[in-house]
């Protein structure tokens, strides 16, 4: 067999399989970037090998999956995508046949950016947002109205008149390029994995179950389609002014055309001016804009034939591998990069290139010398598409990915389900040490920043820290004028009294860093911050977190297997556990603090609550606790005896029924906090 056939049918079936595990089972086996880059692998290897397309391709569906933990909902009106091309002739030959149906060429289009992000369908009933709802697979999709709605240019509630009774809107939301990256500055210094791209990172913030933290990410939304019983408008320029006047954010970068050579105008236009937007655009759509010609143009099986879409190339430059290099990252894994001649690409000098595992290597055929190309994955991150073969060396040897850690040389090992290698040695290889205490001490951590990186691997060579534990034990006469050599200055340097002074005190200071932050700082592989919040609000001590099951662990909210077989790992280690003995000893916060009783009013004593749906400023748990700390009942079923439902939004219908049945009042997250602040 074909050894890229191989691979795509490999890849088809690991997908599909990861896929149902992650959509039917709730189970997260890999890493959202992981997947993506498999999904993207095998987009590559289809579109360079057409014929090898598995009917049952991952890559085939409409635009992604429907999953279960939204209620899902029919589509009134398929979401269809478009025919693309990346050809100028291609579009001729559109206009061709369009002209040939409508027997005319006296028509105009409409030509708009094909924005990249995530396609909505939004109904408003009576002038007032009802649902929103995702694509999902073109004839279902998820309701995700909660989050949609906290999309500040979002109309809730239409402006002006005429809007008929019922319509639908069709829009794209997506993640502003500002605010994906400020998230992804934070992410880097929290030592979260980068999201990867603003497409993915707007898809996956809005399926995200607490819609506080959607309205935390600023998303937005631009529309471009509108669809009614009723004959509201002639033509598609006239639908986008109405929407503008009802009040949706239509991008004003759509234009009228009269003819083709405008269009090629319009495409020429935003292929250049298209950089300078808040949001990343693949290509121009270009729609016939008469309504009752598009009627007539119809469709085929899967696509309008009024519109195409034009997909820009996205800037691609080759340059050659000097070779591959492999850094250790603290948690031991491992990354090849491929250093390269520099050039310049989409704006900066590029001269290193990530090849994430061995997998890419083998995917790329990657040979010494090799000629590469590279394009911009989100116009932010290179990325090494494919290997120029007819620029081959002819002596070329293949690049064989090491067996041996780089630093330590330990042999690397690589666990079941996962892409990268992993140094195991983790007590020892200096990387890994350093980098473990220098997450610790970073400023998103234990914040212990009068002790620089440098300084750390000073202490580390003189043998005075091994572990986070040693630094509690660091005394003033160890570090005043300590020598130390420094690696990459080829330098001495000695720590100066006023120096070992302030780290003493930082170090003392870091012992009143809430636990959330330790436990973070504790760099347990796949727990960022948030899942250590998560942790620490449900288990309160580092004690019970480690004695907590398997089993426990995933039914903490929104962790998964494989954060849970991660912290069984952690905590089944004994280095680890002598090295948490001495944290305790040395009195830094392994536990939550007790909320004093008197901040806490007995608000709720003797009250039962019941609390269901999704909410804006807290999470359901968050919620839940307050009603513990101000001393009231929680049952998770109404009956006689419940006194309030706290309802958040996508509650079910029943169980407000059933409420207002039982005469139980209803009160909104609002309502609720005033309650108890009261
Ligand atoms: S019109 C019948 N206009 O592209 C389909 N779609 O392949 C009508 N998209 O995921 C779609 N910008 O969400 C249309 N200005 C635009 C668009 C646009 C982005 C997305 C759409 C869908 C895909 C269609």
């Amino acid at each position: 067999m074909h050894p890229t056939l191989e691979t795509i049918i490999q890849l088809t079936k690991e997908l599909n399989y990861l896929n149902y595990q992650y959509y039917k089972k709730d189970i997260k086996e890999i890493s959202d970037q992981a997947f993506d880059f498999k999904l993207k692998t095998l987009e590559q290897l289809e579109r360079d090998h057409p014929s090898f397309v598995q009917p049952d391709s991952p890559t085939l569906r409409v635009g992604g999956f429907v999953s279960k933990k939204f209620e899902t909902v029919v589509h009134q009106f398929p979401m269809l995508s478009l025919s693309n091309t990346y050809s100028k002739q291609d579009l001729i030959d559109f206009d061709e046949r369009v002209k040939k149906i409508l027997d005319s060429s006296e028509f105009e289009y409409i030509c708009e950016l094909k924005f990249d992000g995530l396609a909505i369908s939004i109904t408003y009933e009576e002038g007032k947002l009802l649902r929103a709802v995702t694509r999902g697979d073109g004839i279902k999709g998820d309701n995700i109205t909660a989050n949609v709605k906290t999309i500040k240019s979002m109309p809730l509630a239409l402006f002006g008149e005429n809007w008929p009774n019922k319509i639908e809107v069709r829009g794209e939301i997506f993640l502003p390029l500002p605010s994906f990256e400020a998230i992804n500055k934070k992410r880097l210094e929290n030592n979260e994995p980068l999201l990867a791209n603003p497409r993915n990172a707007a898809s996956g913030t809005m399926k995200m179950q607490d819609s506080a933290i959607v309205a935390q990410r600023n998303m937005d939304c631009y529309i471009y389609g509108l669809l009614s019983d009723s004959n509201i408008s002639n033509s598609h320029y006239e639908s986008l002014k109405l929407m503008e006047n009802w009040g949706f954010n239509i991008s004003n970068t759509y234009s009228k055309c009269t003819n083709i050579d405008e269009v090629m105008m319009y495409i020429e236009e935003w292929s250049k001016k298209r950089s300078h937007l808040p949001l990343e655009t693949d290509g121009v759509v270009i729609k016939v804009n008469d309504l009752r010609s598009q009627d007539e143009l119809g469709f085929t099986s899967k696509f309008p034939r009024w519109a195409i879409s034009f997909k820009f190339k996205s800037e691609s430059v080759q340059t050659r591998l000097k070779g591959v290099t492999y850094q250790v990252g603290r948690t031991g894994a491992i990354t090849p990069v491929a250093n390269l001649e520099p050039i310049s690409l989409a704006g900066t000098i590029v001269k290193r290139a990530s090849l994430h595992n061995a997998n890419e290597i083998v995917r790329l055929n990657l040979h010494e010398n090799d000629l590469l190309a590279l394009e911009k994955g989100g116009e932010i991150i290179p990325k090494v598409t494919h290997v120029n073969i007819e620029a081959r060396r002819f002596n070329a040897l293949p690049i064989k990915y090491i067996h041996e850690c780089p630093e330590c040389k330990t042999a690397l090992i690589r666990i079941d389900g996962e892409a990268n290698h992993y140094c195991p040695n983790e007590r020892e290889c200096p990387p890994q040490i350093l980098g473990r205490i220098g997450h610790f001490i970073s400023r998103n951590a234990l914040n212990i920043e009068s002790l620089g990186i440098k300084t750390v691997q000073g202490l580390i060579q003189k043998k005075l820290v091994e572990d986070i534990s040693d630094l509690y034990h660091l005394t003033f006469s160890q570090l005043n004028g300590l020598m130390f050599e420094t690696t990459e200055e080829n330098k001495t340097r000695s720590l100066q009294k006023k120096s070992a002074e302030n780290i003493i005190a930082a170090i003392k200071q870091s012992k009143k860093v809430n636990f959330e932050l330790v436990l973070f700082g504790l760099g347990i592989r796949h727990v960022g911050k948030t899942v250590a919040e998560k942790l620490a609000q449900y288990f309160h001590t580092l004690d019970k977190i480690k004695e907590a099951s398997f089993e426990q662990i995933i039914s903490v909210d929104e962790i998964g297997e494989t954060i849970a077989k991660s912290v069984k790992d952690f905590f089944s280690r004994e280095s680890n556990l002598e090295m948490i003995a001495r944290l305790k000893v040395s009195g830094v916060k392994l536990a939550l603090d007790q909320p004093s009783n008197e901040n806490y009013g007995n608000k709720l004593s003797g009250l039962t609550l019941v609390v269901s749906g999704v909410f804006l400023k807290y999470d359901r748990a968050s919620i839940k606790e307050m009603i513990k700390q101000h001393k009231g009942k929680i049952t998770s079923s109404i009956s006689s005896k419940t006194d309030y439902l706290i309802a958040g939004d996508n509650m079910g219908p029943a169980k407000k029924e059933k409420a207002l049945n039982l005469g139980v009042s209803i009160l909104t997250e609002t309502e609720f906090l005033h309650l108890i602040e009261e």
